[in-house]
């Protein structure tokens, strides 16, 4: 083991920084609208049970990969499949997160911008009309998306240069919590709106004939995208895990946090949404349009609690993708220093820059270079669905293979029972591997061909 290496310092602190990762815009713009979409509760079921049987393993197989190299993931595979082909699987997963922290940050940035124009009133009831067309005028404008694009990629380099325990671990311990109190507070103010029960509804009530082939290939698809699986984050996260640690709860505590706030994230969305008597929709303009609109219209009978409702649920974002994305870099970064003997400073300059750059392009794709299309899509477009359609899906898959085939089973029970010193989950831990060894690696080729056709 590389004793150079840092540490997460507590299980606390593990779960934080993964649930950190996990939660993220993922929980906020597509969870609550998928729900509604797809059956209320029934959908909810069929996600925790996608997540159960086959997230949750694949999220474990990942954390015995880290923790049993204690290696960044390109070096992951050198060590615990030395002079093989694996490499290419750890070299995709450093690629995969550089190229989503590019368009995650875009996003990043316009959360920057619209915490900006919560704290300054920008929302006020007689704009409400306008203030969905804002949005449009602003993501096409070129300079003001670039910039806050830069400044939220500068932020998040600059927590992962602190470095694992200063920076990331610091970061996620101190906003995590923080992160669940606001959604409650906001959840509560929108539950209390008139005309919220609706929304409370479209969540719940649970609707088992809308749960078809397609539902349940996207509850899997989310509840991979959500727990930031197949992309290395959680191996590297996982490979500054002590010895000591309990994989199987702290990868249980992750799911939890993440399911919880997602649902969470539902009850603060929807109830307002429904109280504004708007039809959600998902993505940015759930986040970035109708949300300002009911914050603008909610204005007239409650100017101080929309006003300060609207700064909660935009720093909520910022802080939620701050989170997730620093857990992409530190992919890249972990490589760079540990393959390439770069000192973390320019490492994590060197990720910068890469973002900064491929970013650029994706946040002028909405206007400037809108013109720009690849495969009909623009470069934002392209490179999101590159990664969340194709490579996260054939890094998931990989994961899963490696560690069912490729790594003894001996091996895998002792990474996750701690060479035996954890006692009574022989059953358990026996049915993880049966269920990454046979059960994953089907069920992601089906999402993935439900994805390509349904
Ligand atoms: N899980 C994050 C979200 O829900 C996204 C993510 C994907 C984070 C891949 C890290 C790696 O938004």
């Amino acid at each position: 083991m590389n004793s150079r290496r840092e540490h997460f310092g507590s299980r606390a602190a593990v779960i934080m920084a993964m649930a950190g990762s996990a939660i993220g815009l993922g929980n906020i713009w597509r969870f609550p609208y998928i729900v509604g979409e797809y059956g209320g509760a029934a959908f909810v079921l069929a996600f925790v049970i996608c997540s159960i049987f086959i997230s949750i393993p694949i999220l474990l197989c990942e954390s015995v990969i880290g923790r049993r190299s204690h290696q960044n993931t390109f070096g992951a595979m050198q060590t615990l499949a030395p002079g093989t082909g694996w490499k290419w699987l750890g070299l995709l997963t450093v690629i995969t997160p550089i190229i989503i922290v590019s368009y995650y940050s875009v996003v990043g940035g316009w959360s920057i911008a619209y915490l900006f124009k919560a704290l300054t009133f920008q929302f006020r009831p007689e704009d409400a009309e306008s203030v969905s067309g804002i949005f449009g005028l602003f993501v096409s404008s070129a300079l003001p998306p670039v910039l806050c694009h830069l400044l939220f990629i500068g932020i998040c380099s600059l927590i992962v240069f602190l470095g694992v325990k200063k920076g990331i671990e610091k970061f996620s311990k101190t906003t995590m919590p923080v992160l669940f109190v606001l959604i409650v507070l906001i959840a509560v103010y929108s539950l209390t709106l008139p005309g919220s029960g609706e929304g409370v509804r479209y969540l719940l009530a649970p609707d088992f004939s809308k749960l078809t082939p397609k539902a349940w290939a996207s509850a899997l698809g989310q509840s991979f995208f959500s727990l930031s699986l197949g992309v290395g984050t959680m191996l590297t996260y996982s490979s500054y895990v002590s010895s000591k640690e309990d994989l199987v709860l702290s990868g249980a505590g992750t799911a939890l946090s993440d399911l919880v706030f997602a649902v969470l994230a539902g009850f603060a969305i929807m109830p307002a949404v429904f109280a504004g008597g708007i039809t959600p929709g998902a993505g940015p303009g759930l986040v970035f349009e109708t949300l300002p609109y009911i914050f603008a219209k909610m204005g007239d009978a409650a100017p101080v609690a929309s006003a300060v409702v609207a700064v909660l649920f935009f720093l909520t974002i910022l802080v939620a993708a701050l989170s997730s994305a620093i857990s992409m870099v530190e992919v890249g970064v972990a490589y760079l220093s540990e393959e390439k003997g770069v000192s973390r400073g320019k490492a994590t300059l060197g990720i910068f820059l890469f973002a900064c750059i491929l970013g650029i392009f994706c946040s002028l794709s909405f206007g400037p270079l809108s013109s720009f299309r690849i495969l009909g899509n623009s470069l934002f477009d392209f490179c999101d669905k590159l990664c969340s359609n194709y490579l996260m899906v054939l890094g998931a898959l990989l994961f899963s293979v490696f560690a069912g085939w490729k790594i003894k089973k001996e091996d895998f029970l002792d990474e996750l029972s701690n060479s035996g010193s954890i006692k009574g989950r022989g059953v358990l831990n026996a049915t993880i591997y049966y269920l990454i060894k046979f059960v994953a690696p089907v069920a992601i080729l089906l999402i993935f061909v439900l994805g390509l056709f349904g």
